[in-house]
C-alpha cells in the first residue's frame, strides 16, 4: 500500500491595513528606531484597528484569500484548526465561528493554544488527521490579533507585537512530499516568564486585577531569549541530524519570527546561509501564531516543489520544536 503523507497544497494571508511604524512608538513609550531595529530587526507591524473585529476576522480573510487563489470548495474541508492565543471569546469556540464564515459547512473546528508554537503543533495535529486517512482537507489558520494583549505603555512588549493570520492547506500526498519529521517539546518551567496573570482561572478577573494592568502580555525577554536562543537552534538542527540532511539540502529555514538575532542563531546552528532563511519580522514584528504561515505565504513564489524547508518555532510556556517538511507545489 502507498505510504500517504500530509502536503500543504495552498497557502494564504492576511494583515490589516494600519501600519504601527517604529517612529509612532517613540511617540507612545521611551524607545527609538535604531534600539527596536538592532535589537529585534522590526521596523514596523500591522494593527487592526477597527473596534468589534477580533481574531476571527484576521482567520477568516486568511482562509478565503487560500480558498480563492486555490479555488478550492470551502465545503469539501473536513476541519478547520486555528491556533491562537488571542480568541474571540472565552469558552466559545473562534474556529468553529471562523469555519461556518467561510462556508465549510461540512467540517468541525476548535482552537489550539500553544503560544508561538502554535502553528508548529498545529502542523503536527493537521499532519496526523491526514495521515490516518481519517480526513482528507485539513485547513490549518494561525491567527492573533496580539494588539487586544499588549499595553502599549510598556516598552519590553509593546515594541515586538503585530497583529495577522496566515493560513495552510493540508492533503493527502501519495509522492512522499509534505511533513517528513517533527519534534516538539514543551517545559512549565516557562510559565512565569512569559504569560498573562489574570483573566484565567488561577486569578480571575476583579476590579484589582484591571487595576494593577494584569491582563496584559509580560515578557520577561532576557530570560525567554535565552531559552529560545538554544532551544529553538537545538531542535532545528536534529532534524538535520536525524534525517541525515546536510547544509546544502536545505532549501530554506521557516522559523517564527520573534526576533532577528534569534532567527539567525538557529540558522548558524543549522548552517545555512542568510539567502535561506525566510525573514518578515521587519514588516510585521511577532504575530504569534500567524508567523510561520505567514512566512510561507510572502515565500511562496519562490518555494518549489521538493523543496526541503526546516521550521522551528518557540513560545510561552514554554513550548518549542521543529519540523522538516517537503514542499509539495510549484505556485
Ligand atoms: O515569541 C515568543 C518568544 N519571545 C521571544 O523569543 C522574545 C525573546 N526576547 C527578546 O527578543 C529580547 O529579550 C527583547 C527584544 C524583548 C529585549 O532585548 P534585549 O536585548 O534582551 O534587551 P534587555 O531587556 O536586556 O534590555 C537592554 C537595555 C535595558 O537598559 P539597561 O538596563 O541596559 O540600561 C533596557 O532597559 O535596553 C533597555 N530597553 C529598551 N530601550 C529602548 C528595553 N526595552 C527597550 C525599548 N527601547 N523598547
Amino acid at each position: 500500500m502507498t505510504k500517504i503523507t500530509a502536503a500543504i497544497t495552498a497557502v494564504g494571508k492576511y494583515v490589516p491595513d494600519y501600519i504601527l511604524t517604529n517612529k509612532e512608538l517613540e511617540t507612545l513609550v521611551d524607545t527609538n528606531d535604531e534600539w527596536i531595529t538592532s535589537r529585534t530587526g522590526i521596523k514596523e507591524r500591522r494593527i487592526l484597528k477597527e473596534e468589534g473585529l477580533g481574531t476571527s476576522y484576521l482567520a477568516i480573510k486568511a482562509a478565503q484569500e487560500l480558498i480563492q487563489k486555490s479555488n478550492i470548495d470551502p465545503t469539501e474541508i473536513d476541519m478547520v484548526i486555528l491556533g491562537t492565543a488571542t480568541p474571540d471569546l472565552f469558552v466559545a469556540s473562534t474556529a468553529a465561528y471562523v469555519a461556518s464564515e467561510i462556508g465549510a459547512v461540512n467540517a468541525f473546528g476548535y482552537d489550539l493554544q500553544a503560544a508561538c508554537s502554535s502553528f508548529l503543533y498545529g502542523m503536527s495535529t493537521a499532519a496526523a488527521y491526514i495521515e490516518s486517512g481519517r480526513y482528507k482537507k485539513v485547513l490549518l489558520i494561525g491567527a492573533d490579533k496580539m494588539s487586544s494583549i499588549i499595553d502599549y505603555k510598556d516598552r519590553a512588549t509593546c515594541i515586538i507585537f503585530g497583529d495577522g493570520a496566515g493560513a495552510a492547506l493540508f492533503e493527502p500526498n501519495t509522492e512522499g512530499l509534505g511533513l517528513q519529521d517533527e519534534f516538539l517539546r514543551s517545559d512549565g518551567v516557562g510559565r512565569d516568564f512569559l504569560r498573562i496573570e489574570a483573566g484565567g482561572s488561577l486569578m480571575p478577573t476583579t476590579q484589582k486585577t484591571l487595576d494593577d494592568k494584569k491582563h496584559f502580555v509580560y515578557q520577561e525577554g532576557k530570560t525567554v531569549f535565552k531559552y529560545a536562543v538554544s532551544n529553538m537552534a537545538e531542535v532545528a538542527a536534529k532534524m538535520l541530524t536525524r534525517n541525515n540532511l546536510e547544509e546544502r539540502d536545505i532549501q530554506w529555514l521557516a522559523a517564527h519570527q520573534a526576533n532577528k538575532r534569534i532567527i539567525e542563531a538557529t540558522a548558524k546552528r543549522v548552517g545555512v546561509s542568510s539567502e535561506k532563511v525566510m525573514m518578515n519580522i521587519q514588516n510585521y514584528g511577532n504575530t504569534t501564531s500567524a508567523t510561520l504561515p505567514l512566512l510561507l505565504a510572502d515565500y511562496e513564489n519562490q518555494l518549489k516543489k521538493g523543496d526541503n524547508i526546516i521550521f522551528a518555532a518557540f513560545g510561552g510556556g514554554f513550548t518549542w520544536g521543529a519540523a522538516y517538511v517537503k514542499w509539495a507545489y510549484n505556485s
